[in-house]
């Protein structure tokens, strides 16, 4: 058996590590011990390396298709054995063993040397309903896991969380106290910049070290940033593939509840022609086409920076007018190290709450850089902190509350739209242009019908008109 096999090797190369120390003097084992010791406490590689035992090790949850019934599973394996799975079954089922689970093959390919990356996509899950599951094969198989399928309900919590890049260990301890926290957290939104050298595995060693004993349980969704757009990212992390041709995984978007999210690469959007226009018409139609009522986006570049860095008068004129256009209420972004809200901004103007996007800098790992230019915009600013963003969906209400890592609130924001904003909308297009349409309400069309128009016959089915009231 493979896994058999592998725990022989490492017995005997075990042995011929320790012999040599058998012959030092008493003291000097002593010592050695004692450092050996605090060497396995201080650095995770050594205390984590499950590589070095053969079994799957940084295990991550996230999804490539419906959260409501399906649960994407990835891992690193460092066995040369072919073929790996996941096991699982209910909760209701499971009685400490994996006899009469489910199994799904997962797709194993390379990672880097020694190591490849597994895959398994389970389907077919029921709503609502938890699952306990492992990962491996025989004989190497991880300890059992726990994760719970997505709901319908538009009511649910998410924590969103800006760069990590140093800190780990402290962004680890950070992420046990979130879940003991808030342990109804259905996800979590990453964004970008998840370790500071994106080529340097010891880095992703230490990220996967703290991130997976959460994300294990919880899905993580992340977008990539400008330190970690490197093969392993995406080698590493299983994503949507509903983005654009030639970018699937870079841009994606997924529902869950009431929201729509959608993830982009902000490395691109700076994109040459004709890749711009390709982007922008995949972000036009996928928001467009999403009756969620929020529309939350989440990227790395901030449009909208506490300190001007070279990126925001790009995103502010190429990209935050198809924004304001397909009715975005929330950006989550990051990079400035920094905890930022602004108000919210409509053509770079201050508005009133709902008449704009609130964009949210998160930082949430251990690089600070000071606060700078006073601009109007800023509702709220926090230097010198690693911090979360609750997100609460209840309906027609989002709340976001920032928390510093020991847990206190620094900041909170909540937006109430009108309830019948999403009651019902109807789909039609002109066969020939005989509208005008004006955006004056997040997401909202009024439409005035040319003078020569009579009859709505000339419409069919693409423009979103949306039924709102409240409106003056
Ligand atoms: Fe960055």
């Amino acid at each position: 058996m493979g896994g058999a096999k592998i725990k022989e090797v490492d017995i005997v190369l075990l042995s011929k590590k320790i012999k040599p120390y058998f012959k030092m003097r008493a003291s000097s084992l002593a010592i050695f011990l004692l450092i050996f010791t605090l060497s396995a406490v201080v650095n995770p590689n050594m205390a984590m390396a499950n590589s070095q035992t053969g079994l799957p090790d940084q295990i991550m949850l996230s999804w490539t298709d419906d959260p409501v019934t399906t649960q994407t599973i990835v891992w690193r394996s460092s066995a040369d054995t072919k073929s790996e799975w996941v096991q699982y079954l209910s909760a209701a089922d499971y009685n400490d063993s994996f006899i009469g689970a489910l199994e799904v093959a997962a797709v194993k390919t390379e990672l880097y040397a020694g190591y490849s990356h597994c895959e398994g996509i389970l389907s077919e899950l029921s709503p609502d309903s938890e699952y306990i599951y492992r990962v491996g094969r025989e004989g190497a198989w991880s300890e059992p896991a726990s994760f719970t399928t997505g709901i319908s309900d538009d009511k649910f919590s998410f924590v969103y969380m800006g760069d990590v890049q140093k800190g780990y260990e402290n962004w680890g301890e950070m992420l046990q106290h979130i879940v003991a926290e808030n342990p109804s957290l259905k996800f979590g939104l990453l964004g970008g910049d998840l370790v500071d050298d994106g080529y340097n595995t010891d880095e992703w060693e230490l990220f996967f070290n703290a991130a997976s004993p959460v994300f294990n349980k919880i899905p993580l969704m992340p977008a990539v940033g400008n330190h970690d757009d490197t093969p392993i990212f995406w080698k590493f992390f299983a994503l949507p593939e509903n983005g654009p041709e030639g970018f699937k995984e870079e841009f994606y978007s997924f529902d869950y509840g009431n929201c729509h999210i959608a993830v982009l690469n902000s490395n691109k959007m700076g994109a040459a022609k004709p890749y711009y226009d390709k982007l922008k018409c995949w972000l036009q139609q996928d928001i467009e086409n999403s009756s969620q009522q929020w529309k939350l986006l989440m990227f790395h570049y901030p449009p909208y920076p506490v300190v001007d860095d070279g990126h925001s008068y790009n995103f502010q004129e190429s990209w935050v007018p198809l924004f304001e256009q397909c009715g975005v209420d929330i950006v989550f972004v990051g990079h400035q190290h920094v905890y930022m809200r602004t108000k919210p901004l409509r053509n770079g103007q201050v508005q009133a709450d709902g008449e704009g996007i609130v964009y949210v800098i998160g930082n949430s790992g251990s690089k600070f850089y000071p606060g700078g230019d006073n601009h109007d915009y800023i509702a709220h600013q926090e230097t010198n902190i690693s911090s979360y963003q609750i997100v609460t969906i209840n309906g027609n209400t989002f709340t976001l509350i920032a928390r510093n890592a020991d847990g206190q609130e620094t900041d909170s924001y909540t937006l109430s739209k009108p309830s019948p904003y999403n009651s019902q909308h109807n789909k039609i297009t002109p066969l020939w242009d005989a509208y005008n349409s004006e955006n004056i309400y997040s997401g909202a069309s009024v439409m005035t019908i040319n003078d020569i128009i009579f009859r709505m016959k000339y419409f069919c089915d693409t423009i979103k008109a949306y039924a709102v009231n409240n409106l003056n």
